[in-house]
């Protein structure tokens, strides 16, 4: 793990993205090019997201987690795919993952609108949130948070596609109504023998949609109370693209410098621009001390089910067009993904072939036909 390298990677100002300044904006044009294509992660400052109101929130979601196994459990939605309320822990993998228990309990809502029509064609990925009736804190700072990350995230887009050169709306226009996700997560103290193992929080992978946003979370020592980092190996870590030197790439903190969060690329983000953008692969360790436990929060901001995944016209290299054929649409990759993951069942995929077969057999048979 580099501190060089961490030193190296960029803060980008979003008060420069669409400034009207020259300038400054060619300076977060910079940033996203450096960041986000040389390093696949960039640290983000004058973002909007109140640092008081997320400390008050992991408060509340800390409170949260301190409930019963069974009364949390009446939020969790195995019929929602698990893609709004709770979610308990081992019930998530990570698709390259070699098979670990998931060591973490979440919770998933969408600080924003969806599309009425795509919420009727994929009601598992865009239905209506889920609250606790007695928590209306929880649910404000909640809110109000994930709407702050997805502002943020609207405007690194629009900083991306002018560093790809790109008309600036390009990435946001496609998020319109998109099935937006922001996630609370509690990592889970690890017992000696399970530290001893080196048992991971969260094995590593990369984010299937298309930008994710980290504000950056709490230690808890084991009394349940916010505490510094316990060693420098715990924590979210970032893989670097593979470069001379190390072709693996480097692991790289996901600490930010102070006041700023953390954006990173996810895979809606890398097909469409053919690979100039790579998702970031991501890694959370436990401490190497049994007891601590983690916080934190992310905000996934995807495409609308309706867009094509594929490489966009102007990187539509013959080697781009290859890597990622053939184009799907985002709801059906979704659905592939969270089957992948093991949120949804692996029945979800009937759903993308012809599910009417039993028509002709009936036509056949002379039976009466439900006329449209
Ligand atoms: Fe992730």
């Amino acid at each position: 793990m580099s501190g060089a390298l961490h030193d190296a990677i960029p803060i980008l100002d979003l008060q420069d993205v669409a400034s009207g300044d020259p300038e400054r904006e060619r300076r977060a044009a910079l940033a996203i090019e450096r960041g986000l294509g040389r390093y696949g992660l960039v640290y983000v400052n004058n973002h909007g997201i109140d640092p008081a109101a997320l400390d008050a929130f992991y408060e509340e979601f800390l409170a949260l987690t301190t409930l019963p196994d069974a009364e949390k459990r009446r939020w969790a939605r195995a019929d929602l795919w698990f893609q709004r309320g709770y979610t308990p822990p081992n019930t998530e993998k990570a698709v390259v993952a070699g098979g670990q228990p998931d060591f973490k309990e979440c919770w998933f809502a969408a600080p924003i609108e969806v599309d009425p029509v795509a919420a009727e064609l994929y009601p598992e990925i865009h239905p209506p949130n889920v609250w606790p009736d007695d928590r209306p804190r929880f649910r404000t700072l909640y809110e109000a948070i994930g709407l702050a990350l997805h502002e943020a995230g609207l405007a690194l887009l629009r900083a991306c596609a002018d560093a790809l050169a790109l008309p600036r709306e390009t990435f946001a226009s496609v998020t319109r109504g998109a099935p937006h996700i922001t996630r609370a997560l509690k990592y889970l103290p690890l017992d000696a023998q399970q530290c001893e193992q080196g048992v991971l929080w969260g094995e590593e992978h990369t984010d299937f949609n298309l930008l994710t946003l980290l504000p950056g979370g709490w230690f808890l020592d084991r009394d349940g109370h916010r505490c510094a980092r316990p060693d420098d190996r715990s924590g979210l870590f970032l893989r670097t693209r593979g470069a001379e030197g190390h072709p693996g790439g480097a692991l790289v903190p996901g600490t930010a410098p102070p006041g700023c969060i953390v954006a990173q690329v996810g895979q809606q983000l890398e097909i469409l621009t053919g690979g100039r953008l790579l998702a970031t692969p991501h890694v959370i360790t436990a401490p190497k001390t049994p007891g601590y436990a983690r916080t934190s929060m992310a905000h996934f901001v995807h495409v609308h089910t309706d867009t094509r995944l594929f490489p966009l016209p102007p990187f539509q290299t013959r080697e781009a067009m290859m890597a990622y054929r053939p184009p799907v649409l985002a709801g059906t990759y979704d659905i592939k993904t969270l089957v992948d993951i093991g949120l949804a069942p692996p029945e979800a995929l009937s759903k993308l072939g012809y599910r009417h077969y039993d028509r002709l057999a009936s036509v056949r048979a002379g039976e009466p036909q439900e006329t449209a």
